[in-house]
């Protein structure tokens, strides 16, 4: 804990002059859901309206735009007795206005200052907006595509995740949290959100210590310790306390063990729903059982401001224990400098200069190429000529202007991504043919955040077009892959091959033509066994933002040479998830040498994944020369030393990420095959060569071992070289 002291004293001054239901106030967070512009409200919101003014509301969510904020902000500060500033959340999950990749794809890049700068130009354009505090990163590790939340996070990997969460930190809150341009982050869910059984949204999480300390928690550790302003527990229960009422979670390891200072917010109506849960028998309870746990400030479930009064009155609740949520809170608006000026975040000006300009849509370009990833490219057939050809765009995703903009999408509006179409035609000479059929429809009806996609089953009225199309054609693309409101919040889902008709208008176009690009649009890993061996090239590019289609042109035609890597493991089937590469030996990994059943496997499926974690190709070649290490023995306090020399045999100049793993034969508790403990993105020039070098300390080792330490433990260690975590050159040394 590093406390501001000035701060500290002016949290203590203003504690003092506040009465307990005013405390009281400032851990509830509502909703706007009515026009704060206009005159005051009727019904429901006329009580919320009036608490708003007697300082009875800490916090509002989905209040957005200089001027609403204004307003909502004046209702508080200068109607309640002390005139405490609100906080202004929502969730800028992959920009504000001006639309990134979805986390996901993002992640892929592994360009750590690239991820950065996105979380930057999102807080920028945010605190422009009345927004001072966004719910981001989600740093739920998942490795179960099935969950549709997946898009939302950086994968399966806890150290990549780790890495990545800390960029999207800084990247929101600067240097300096009352600079006017940085916004408060939330480190969510805590925890084990991304681990619900079968993928089920909302679902049980039933994990071992082990696992909740070496996978789940690494993530949000890394962002107590990159002093994330706040933390949002969870909907889901986890070894049967739901994760609102934990109080090992969010009082013994996040606020004791961790010394976060920040606040914990309750996700929407997580302190309620421990009814449902059956954990509390009624809101009173749920109270009494969250604020005693850690959570400091309810979202939506009014539980606080009904009860907490009575708690207290009745001893269930310490003071204290209220002192301490309302010290956390004021401290993050103190930092913010809402206390200065509660309109810091209302600059009408900034407002119309800085949300969505055109600077902002570069940086959205270059960061949504880095993003892509090319998963096969055979025959040369990418990257494509710019002159003399003629290019068919077929799939329902070919002209989308929406899709590319992901779920949780802030404030873009509607329909402003540039299409893949669009960005083809924005690239090509005058003497290249672009023509589009769109062959079948993605989804029907409504398409939204709060609904069900509909999809379109069978629907092959636009076959004939399409297939003349391609008769037509040299080369064919193909835009194939999900809805964006396919994945997001509550779009759990049993398959995830491509949806609809969309792989029968593929093989109808494969018997005609089979110059045939995929271009993929998609929030999660897909199951692509048909297309990987039938299609010669492939190119993942997930839910890209506002520039999507210039981004995807720029890579298919060779303008950015790709470098993405997979962030996520593809399976092969759904039947093999939870599917990630740092799984367990077990204790029959191999088969058996006389053909026998008996070792772990599916007797129908391989146990790879289709596409491995870390897995990227480029339009370069590299070479990995044969690794070194220092030496074959480390002390504890020493370190190794691994070099490497990857060399781009290619025609062009082209980035690749390098991967360091290592695998820690005999533990206390029983070690993953691999684990990620370094990547280095590289540029090499066509012909050159570069030493790519990683040290690994003890503290690389170390783990939460058999005895609850974090610790490296003595033995035979593996490290693991190369491009992604499957094709790899190894090297061994002893921990002594
Ligand atoms: C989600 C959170 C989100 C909140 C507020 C919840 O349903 O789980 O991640 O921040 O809504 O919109």
């Amino acid at each position: 804990m590093n406390l501001d002291i000035d701060i500290e004293k002016k949290v203590e001054k203003l504690l003092k002059k506040m009465t307990l239901e005013e405390k009281i106030g400032q851990m509830n967070q509502y909703n706007g859901s009515w026009d704060v512009t206009g005159p005051a409200p009727d019904g429901n919101n006329r009580e919320k309206y009036d608490q708003l003014k007697s300082g009875m509301v800490g916090s509002m969510l989905n209040v957005v735009g200089a001027n609403a904020v204004r307003e909502a902000q004046k209702l508080a500060v200068e109607n309640s007795r002390l005139g405490i500033p609100l906080i202004f959340g929502y969730d800028v999950i992959h920009g504000f206005q001006t639309i990134f990749p979805v986390p996901l794809g993002e992640s892929a890049s592994w360009d750590l200052e690239a991820i950065e700068l996105s979380a930057k130009v999102a807080a920028k354009e945010s605190s422009a907006s009345g927004i001072s505090w966004t719910f981001a990163p989600m740093v739920d590790i998942n490795r179960d595509a099935r969950w549709g939340r997946v898009m939302e996070g950086a994968g399966e990997d806890p150290y990549l995740g780790s890495k990545i969460a800390v960029a999207r930190v800084n990247g929101f809150q600067g240097n300096d949290l009352s600079d006017g341009e940085s916004i408060a982050a939330c480190a969510k869910h805590f925890a084990a959100y991304g681990f619900a059984e079968s993928g089920r949204d909302y679902n049980t999480a039933d994990v071992g210590e082990h696992t909740l300390r070496n996978v789940i928690l690494p993530p949000f550790k890394a962002c107590i310790d990159a002093g994330v302003a706040t933390v949002m527990n969870a909907f889901n229960e986890i070894g049967g306390i739901p994760a609102t009422g934990n109080k090992y979670l969010q009082r013994d390891i996040l606020k004791e063990e961790w010394g976060f200072d920040g606040f914990v917010i309750s996700d929407w109506g997580s302190i309620g729903e421990m009814i449902a849960h059956g954990y509390s028998k009624d809101c009173m309870q749920a109270s009494e059982q969250a604020v005693n746990a850690g959570s400091d400030m309810d979202m939506e479930s009014y539980c606080y401001i009904n009860s907490l009064k009575q708690l207290v009155e009745e001893g269930k609740v310490e003071e204290s224990t209220i002192d301490d949520a309302v010290r956390r809170i004021l401290r993050v608006k103190y930092k913010l400098g809402l206390f200065e000026n509660p309109y810091l975040y209302c600059d009408l000006e900034r407002e119309k200069t800085d949300v969505y300009s055109k600077e902002n849509l570069e940086i959205a370009r270059d960061v949504a190429r880095k993003s892509i990833v090319l998963l096969k490219n055979e025959m040369d057939i990418l990257p494509l000529k710019k002159s003399g050809k003629k290019i068919a765009v077929i799939g329902p995703l070919g002209n989308h202007k929406d899709a590319p903009l992901g779920s949780w999408r802030a404030k873009a509006i509607e329909n402003s991504a540039v299409s893949l179409l669009e960005g083809i035609k924005n690239k090509v000479g005058e003497d290249v043919e672009v023509k589009y059929a769109q062959g079948c429809g993605l989804s029907q009806g409504k398409r939204n955040f709060l609904f069900e996609v509909d999809l379109i089953e069978e629907d092959k009225s636009g076959f004939a077009e399409a297939k003349k199309l391609a008769v037509e054609s040299d080369v064919v693309i193909m835009a194939l892959g999900e809805d964006c409101w396919q994945t997001g919040e509550g779009r759990s889902q049993t398959e995830i091959g491509l949806p609809g008709s969309q792989m029968d208008l593929l093989k109808e176009i494969h018997k005609i033509n089979k110059n045939i690009v995929i271009v993929l649009m998609n929030g999660r890993p897909l199951t692509l066994n048909w297309e990987e061996e039938n299609v010669p090239a492939i190119v993942e590019t997930w839910q890209l933002g506002s520039e999507a289609g210039n981004a995807i042109a720029d890579v298919l035609f060779g303008d950015y040479n790709p470098s993405g890597k997979l962030p996520v493991s593809f399976p092969r089937a759904v039947g093999q998830l939870p599917l990630y590469y740092n799984y367990k030996n077990t204790g029959r990994p191999d088969k058996h040498p006389e053909g026998m059943v008996f070792w772990s496997h599916f007797t129908d499926e391989e146990n790879t994944p289709l596409y491995p974690f870390g897995y990227g190709l480029s339009y370069s070649k590299f070479d990995y020369s044969k690794p070194t290490i220092s030496s074959n023995n480390m002390s504890m306090n020493g370190s190794v030393k691994i070099s490497v020399e990857v060399s781009n045999k290619g025609a062009v100049d082209g980035a690749e990420v390098v991967q360091l793993y290592i695998r820690d034969l005999i533990g206390t508790i029983t070690r993953p095959v691999k684990e990620l403990k370094g990547f280095e993105k590289v540029q090499i020039k066509a012909g050159e060569t570069k030493t790519v070098s990683f040290e690994l300390k003890q503290e690389d080792l170390a783990f939460y071992g058999a005895d609850g330490t974090f610790k490296a433990e003595e033995g035979d260690f593996e490290v693991f070289v190369g491009g992604n975590s499957r094709d790899v050159q190894k090297m061994t040394f002893s921990l002594k």
